[in-house]
């Protein structure tokens, strides 16, 4: 595979940025790592995500990847600044879409719906600072729901049971706009829509991401000039992985 993007996530969250990717990038390759073995990342150190991101990046340069998707809000906020300081290739991260979801509340209360790694990091609590003035932030840690994704348990008693008290205070607070500041949480979006009133508008940054990925490349002069529709390659740190699950091609066991 020719000079593909490095793509990976704790498990199969990042795959909610292919559609995005895909619609904006069509040429691209990509190499998709999910760290099943690992995962979940919400509840990790600081430490061990850096450990993780690590060795998946070094796995990813040396199958010839150009860039590097750290498609997980967690390892975003926690460690890219790191990976950026070590290795040399660019790297795009995800982080909750804060301005965004800010310009588009009405009622000045946005949700964000993240990790306890994400919600607890220097990153995202600078960024959540500089709209301090303008919007309230409603946070809430999505404790266990990235295991009910991985289980493909998206609509399961115990799914919605956390997902209904982890809206409650929101909507008791006047959200109008909820932001879904972990990759994995998109897959809830049909749950959610049940869940919340009409007037509540889902947001997530996966289109913003794509066209993220399409600047740094064009920056870089490493866009796939090929016309052929680029192929996209699935590997798991987990020998009896679940990604199988949520796509039709063969998935590639990584022991990292
Ligand atoms: N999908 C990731 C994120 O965006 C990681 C979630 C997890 O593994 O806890 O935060």
């Amino acid at each position: 595979m020719k000079t593909p993007l490095g793509i990976f996530d704790s498990g199969i969250g990042g795959m909610t940025l292919l559609p995005a990717i895909a619609s904006l990038l069509p040429h691209e390759n990509i190499l998709y790592v999910a760290d099943e073995a690992y995962s979940p990342y919400g509840e990790k150190s600081q430490k061990e995500l850096l450990e993780r991101t690590r060795i998946i990046t070094q796995q990813l340069i040396a199958e010839g990847c150009k860039l590097i998707v750290v498609a997980c809000n967690t390892a975003t906020t926690q460690v890219i600044e790191q990976l950026r300081n070590e290795f040399s290739l660019p790297f795009v991260g995800i982080e909750p879409g804060i301005k965004p979801a800010a310009q588009h509340s009405k009622s000045g209360v946005i949700g964000v719906l993240a990790t306890q790694g994400t919600l607890n990091s220097p990153m995202y609590l600078k960024l959540v600072t500089q709209f301090k003035n303008e919007i309230k932030v409603v946070e809430q840690i999505g404790h266990g729901l990235v295991n009910c994704i991985e289980d493909n348990k998206m609509d399961s008693s115990e799914t919605r049971a956390r997902l209904t008290n982890f809206l409650a205070p929101m909507l008791t607070a006047g959200i109008d706009t909820l932001l879904l500041g972990c990759t994995h949480y998109p897959f809830l979006i049909p749950l959610l829509k049940e869940l919340l009133p009409e007037q509540v508008t889902i947001m997530d940054n996966s289109a913003a991401i794509a066209r993220q990925i399409k600047r740094t490349l064009t920056k870089h002069n490493i866009v796939n000039r090929s016309k052929t529709k680029g192929i996209t390659h699935f590997y798991s740190t987990q020998k009896n992985n679940r990604l199988v699950n949520f796509v039709v091609q063969e998935v590639t066991h990584l022991p990292l």
